[in-house]
Parts: C-alpha cells; sequence; structure tokens
C-alpha cells in the first residue's frame, strides 16, 4: 500500500533531494534526470546519512563518508559492497507517494544470501555480519550463514574440513547459551568469518559424483589407500539412502584411528561433525562429511615419522595381558616409546582407568609447558611446538571418549595415541614450580567466565580464538563426564595458564633463521 510522502513534485524539483519519514523509516526523495528516485537514508556501510551525500547528472549518489557510490535507478552499490535500499514511487497527481512494503521473505533470504557469498569471498567481516544480520531480520535463524557458507565453500577446500567446522560446533552451542543478541551473533558469525580465511583466493576442487552402495568395509578400505573418489562414492550413496551421520559415524572414527592422523585431527574432526550436523541440521550433512572424507584421506600419518614408529608395534602388542594399576605419575615424564611401554603394561586395565591417568599426564604437561620453547628463534623445524600441541592432547582426549563409545574396539588405539601425545610433549616441558599460581577455587566460576569472555576475545586470527572454545568446551564436557576425576584439579590449572599465558603468534624471526639454515643446506 502506498504511502503519502508529504512531499510534491515541485518541492522536490526546486530542493533536489528531500529528506522524508515515514512507517518509521527515513527516506530519501531525489529528482533527477526527469525522474524521481527513493532510497533508504542510511548508507548501508556504516549508516551515515545519505541525504548528505553527492549527487551526478548520471544518477549516482556518492556517500562522502567513505566514498561508496550508488546507482539511483537499481540501489547497487557502483563503488563498494552492499546496494542501498530502493523504494518504488508513485505519482497521484503532484504528489508523490512511496511504496515501503519489505520485499517478500524468500526475496530478502536470497539477497542476503547473494550478499554473504559476496562477502565470505571477500573475508569482508563488517558486511557478513551485515548479510548475517539482515538473514536475521527476514525471519530466519543466523545459523543459516554458516550452514550456507558451508555449501557455498565447501568445494574451495583443498585439504577438505578445517578448524572452522571443528570449532563451528562449539561456537554454535556458545551461541545457544549467549546471554544477548549481540552476543549470540557474535558466536555465529565466528566460524563463517573464519571459514572465509580459509578459503580466501581458492580455486575449486570439486569432489567426484560417483555414487556407489554404502559400504562401511569399503569406506574404510578406499581411506586408507587414499582414494578419496572411491571414498567420496560409498559416502554419496549413504547421502542418497538419507544415512544419518550416526549410523556413519564409527566408520569415521575407525578411519581417523587408523593411524595418528595430523596429530589426532581427523579423530577431533569425527567427533566435531556430528555435533555440527546436529546443530544446523541434515541440510549439511553431505558437504560437512565429504569435507572431512577428503580430510583424513589427505591427512598426515604421523606415526610413519621416526619419532613415532613405536606405535605400530605398541598397537600389534596390545594383548589385553597388562594388568598393572596405572595412574598418572607413571605417564609423566616418560618419552614416546617410553609412555607407549608404559600403557602396554596395563593393558588389562579398564580404558577410564588409562584414559585418567594419561589425561592427568596430559595435564602436568599443560602446566609445565616451557615457555622458551615458543620464544626461541634458533631452534629446529621439528622443535616448532606451541601451546596448541598441547592443548590438543585434550582436545583429542576428549573427541577419543566420545567416539569409543560407540565403537570400543578403538580404545587401544585412542589410549596408545594419547599416549604419542604425552610422550611427545614430554620433551618441551619444565617444571619450574608455579603450578601452584594456576590452581583455581572455584572451578564453576573459572568456566563461567573464561566462556564469557569468549563472545568478545579480542584474537583477530580465527585459529587461536577458535582454540580457546574448543578447549574450554573440551574440558567443560569432561568435567561433566566425571567431575571427580583425579586429573581434575591440574587440568583446570592447566587451562588456566595456556589463557593467560601470552601465546606468541607470530614467529617471523624463527622463520627467517629456518629459511636461511635451510637454504644452505640445500645444495
Ligand atoms: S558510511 Fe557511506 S560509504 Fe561508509
Amino acid at each position: 500500500m502506498a504511502t503519502p510522502s508529504g512531499v510534491t513534485l515541485g518541492e522536490l524539483r526546486s530542493a533536489g533531494k528531500k529528506l522524508v519519514r515515514a512507517a518509521g523509516k527515513q527516506v530519501l526523495l531525489i529528482a533527477q534526470g526527469g525522474r524521481v528516485f527513493a532510497i533508504a537514508n542510511r548508507c548501508p556501510h556504516e549508516g551515515y546519512p545519505l541525504s548528505e551525500g553527492t549527487i551526478d547528472g548520471e544518477c549516482r549518489l556518492t556517500c562522502n563518508w567513505h566514498n561508496w557510490k550508488f546507482d539511483l535507478k537499481s540501489g547497487a552499490a557502483l563503488v563498494g559492497r552492499d546496494p542501498v535500499r530502493t523504494y518504488k514511487v508513485e505519482m497521484r497527481g503532484d504528489a508523490i507517494f512511496l511504496d515501503l512494503s519489505d520485499p517478500p521473505r524468500e526475496e530478502l533470504r536470497t539477497r542476503a544470501l547473494s550478499g554473504l557469498d559476496a562477502a565470505i569471498a571477500d573475508n569482508d567481516a563488517a558486511r557478513i555480519a551485515r548479510e548475517t544480520a539482515r538473514l536475521e531480520r527476514a525471519g530466519y535463524d543466523a545459523s543459516l550463514a554458516f550452514a550456507h557458507a558451508i555449501a557455498a565453500r565447501n568445494e574451495r577446500l583443498e585439504d577438505g574440513m578445517t578448524h572452522a567446522h571443528a570449532a563451528g560446533a562449539d561456537w554454535l552451542a556458545l551461541a545457544s547459551r549467549a546471554p544477548d543478541d549481540a552476543a549470540r551473533l557474535t558466536a555465529m558469525l565466528e566460524p563463517v568469518g573464519h571459514l572465509a580465511e580459509d578459503t580466501l583466493g581458492a580455486g575449486r576442487f570439486p569432489y567426484t559424483d560417483d555414487v556407489a552402495e554404502w559400504d562401511a568395509e569399503a569406506f574404510v578400505a578406499a581411506i586408507e589407500r587414499e582414494d578419496e573418489a572411491a571414498a567420496v562414492a560409498r559416502l554419496r550413496g549413504a547421502m542418497a539412502a538419507d544415512m544419518p551421520y550416526e549410523i556413519l559415524r564409527p566408520a569415521f572414527a575407525r578411519a581417523a584411528l587408523a593411524h595418528y592422523a595430523d596429530f589426532g585431527h581427523c579423530a577431533i574432526y569425527a567427533f566435531k561433525a556430528g555435533q555440527l550436523i546436529a546443530r544446523l541440521g541434515d541440510a549439511v550433512r553431505e558437504p560437512v562429511l565429504l569435507a572431512l572424507t577428503r580430510m583424513i584421506v589427505r591427512s598426515t600419518r604421523e606415526e610413519r615419522i621416526p619419532e613415532f614408529r613405536f606405535y605400530d608395534k605398541a598397537l600389534t602388542a596390545w594383548d589385553g595381558g597388562g594388568t598393572a594399576r596405572v595412574n598418572a605419575d607413571d605417564f609423566i615424564g616418560q618419552s614416546v616409546d617410553g609412555a607407549l611401554k608404559r600403557a602396554l603394561g596395563s593393558s588389562a586395565r579398564s580404558a577410564r582407568e588409562m584414559f585418567d591417568a594419561l589425561l592427568g599426564a596430559v595435564a602436568f604437561n599443560l602446566l609445565h609447558f616451557d615457555l622458551a620453547v615458543q620464544e626461541a628463534t634458533d631452534n629446529a623445524v621439528a622443535d616448532n611446538v606451541g601451546w596448541l600441541d598441547f592443548t590438543h592432547a585434550l582436545t583429542f582426549a576428549n573427541a577419543c571418549r566420545h567416539l569409543c563409545a560407540e565403537a570400543p574396539e578403538l580404545w587401544p588405539r585412542a589410549l596408545l595415541q594419547m599416549a604419542l601425545f604425552v610422550g611427545r610433549n614430554r620433551k618441551y616441558v619444565r617444571d619450574v614450580g608455579d603450578g601452584a599460581r594456576w590452581a583455581l577455587r572455584d572451578r564453576d566460576a573459572f568456566l563461567n567466565a573464561e566462556i564469557a569472555g569468549l563472545y568478545d576475545h579480542g584474537i583477530p586470527e580465527p585459529i587461536v580464538a577458535c582454540h580457546r572454545v574448543k578447549v574450554l568446551l573440551a574440558l567443560e564436557d569432561e568435567l561433566a563426564a566425571a567431575p571427580e576425576a583425579p586429573w581434575a584439579e591440574a587440568m583446570c590449572a592447566g587451562v588456566n595458564r595456556y589463557l593467560h599465558i601470552p601465546m606468541k603468534r607470530h614467529h617471523g624471526l624463527r622463520t627467517a633463521a629456518q629459511a636461511l639454515d635451510f637454504i644452505a643446506k640445500e645444495g
């Protein structure tokens, strides 16, 4: 229904432009080139008034704050990004009437998603936020932005699933418990921005289209052969049969834990994929699982590195005959081989007992990570170790506990791989006697405060910020599962230390020194 603007054509022509208020909106009327235009007065960039802009003789308006330029006929941004809203104008004699009704919801959705695609391609965080807010205003859940981004950017991920997906499940969990709308939207936007960064400037790496009947054995075997096409075909067969991830997950878990794959990342992702699909719905199931399949296929099999080679022998030797009781002290200070042998000595004990003992050693390592290691600039590449090498031991354990609950036969692999983390990180710990400094009096208050702080973490790199949310939610989950666990206090202290000791996030001097050394020896 048309609304009177209160302005006549004669008045507008003599003034050139007029700002009117109608139905709660500020509308800028412009007479130009024999036509009347009506646009929203707030610039879609940062909201400054377009009534203060400059109009040229080509039906273009320039916003003088940051020089965005708009085509008055279409509203398109000729310079800049988001288009400005235009309104239909109707002349009734000399009176100017405006159609201020909103376009259909579906049209608003299409526009916002199109804008989101452009914003993600540009890695433009501010526009990603605006377009997601537009989706919400049109009546859609903001999580649609992430679901859309996952599908739209899937072929841009040469190595498949990333932390944007894995931590996305955690950010969505945070959105669901956010204290207010801004915090909720913040959490929704984090993984979209992360995915934008991960795919910035990337080419296309399409998945093959072949479909083969789902067969868990054949799927795992294809991944073992690093045959992405064969694995994807089996997965497509499962998708065609509308199989939920809960049915497929044991096969993914087997494939993920078949090796010490990407330092345990495959298991973490196999677990997080389920949480992500549960949060976003079946629409993302296929793209998420395609990305996960590719990621596992391409993962590095770390146990082939000399440092971890005893793992295969230990796995073969795991016969359930080791009856020694075990606790954290048995693992603390052990080398990789020593930790594996110690685990074998208790292979008959319950998975929970060994899990707790290993988590105790993980906690000790977190609490004693030698900060000189992250500060070093003259170290060997093999010793490029930082906080995340330590935190992954916790998130890996958290993932394994869930995956092995469905597939208990995977426990030996999970526990021995936890031992790899413990043994490997032992080289980088130093007890300087400050453990008590990080002890917590009130565990719940600590978790609540740290989780509340995630909505305004102030960390520019998504990969750093996302590890904070992953670690805190993994800790919260493990404490909920075992509040009286023997490692609980030490793990809280270790995570407290990780969160509050500055992380060195750029290693320019180290990289340069290593490059010089490498090139000198390259021959
Ligand atoms: S507010 Fe208009 S261009 Fe920035």
